[in-house]
């Protein structure tokens, strides 16, 4: 936004005092800050991935066929509200990241079931434990998302017994 600013200010500088190169490689540049400011709105409201239009089963094991190692996948075929599903699918992705990265696995385990009235997302990998949220990282990102949606996250990776995330999220019925 800050940008988007001085650029604007750039341009009343401009003036009368027309310089039409100047000029024009200011609009450009305007005309991209606002470009940015609006991906990254969209992004900041998670925005839906196109993936998830046939539903979890499929957007994970969409996700599953591109992971460099076995995943197991296990998806109720049931349809849930747009922001859940994101949510859900959400720690699937950051689960089965953190895995690649750094759990040194064999396979994963991913997970989508009903339990009563929540929805629980589960991601288990067979690799050296030890995952611990830090400051401002994916895992502290995901609870917080979790959250907000009135659900929780719980994390299981004691040292050499592999990783456990598991996510619940309220679905109201
Ligand atoms: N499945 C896992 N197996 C082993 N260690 C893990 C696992 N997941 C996370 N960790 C450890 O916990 C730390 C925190 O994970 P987290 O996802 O919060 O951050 P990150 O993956 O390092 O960064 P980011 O998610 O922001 O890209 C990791 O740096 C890693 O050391
Ligand atoms: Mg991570």
């Amino acid at each position: 936004m800050s940008i988007g600013l001085a650029l604007r200010h750039a341009q009343h500088l401009l003036g009368s005092d027309r310089d039409l190169d100047v000029e024009r490689t200011v609009d450009g540049a305007l005309a991209e800050v606002v470009g940015v400011i609006e991906d990254l709105r969209e992004l900041a409201r998670g925005v839906r991935p196109a993936l998830l239009d046939a539903g979890l089963g499929p957007a994970l094991r969409e996700l599953a066929a591109r992971a460099p190692l076995p995943v197991e996948v296990s998806a109720t075929t049931e349809r849930f509200p747009p922001e859940l599903e994101t949510a859900a699918y959400f720690v699937a992705c950051e689960g089965l990241t953190n895995a690649v990265k750094h759990a040194g696995a064999g396979q994963v385990r991913l997970s989508v079931a009903r339990q009563g009235a929540a929805v629980v997302v589960r991601v288990a990998d067979d690799g050296v434990g030890g995952a611990t949220p830090t400051n401002g990282s994916g895992l502290t990102g995901l609870s917080d998302r979790v959250v907000a949606h009135g659900g929780n996250l719980h994390i299981d990776s004691g040292a050499g017994r592999g990783t456990t995330l598991t996510a619940e999220l309220p679905c109201g019925s």
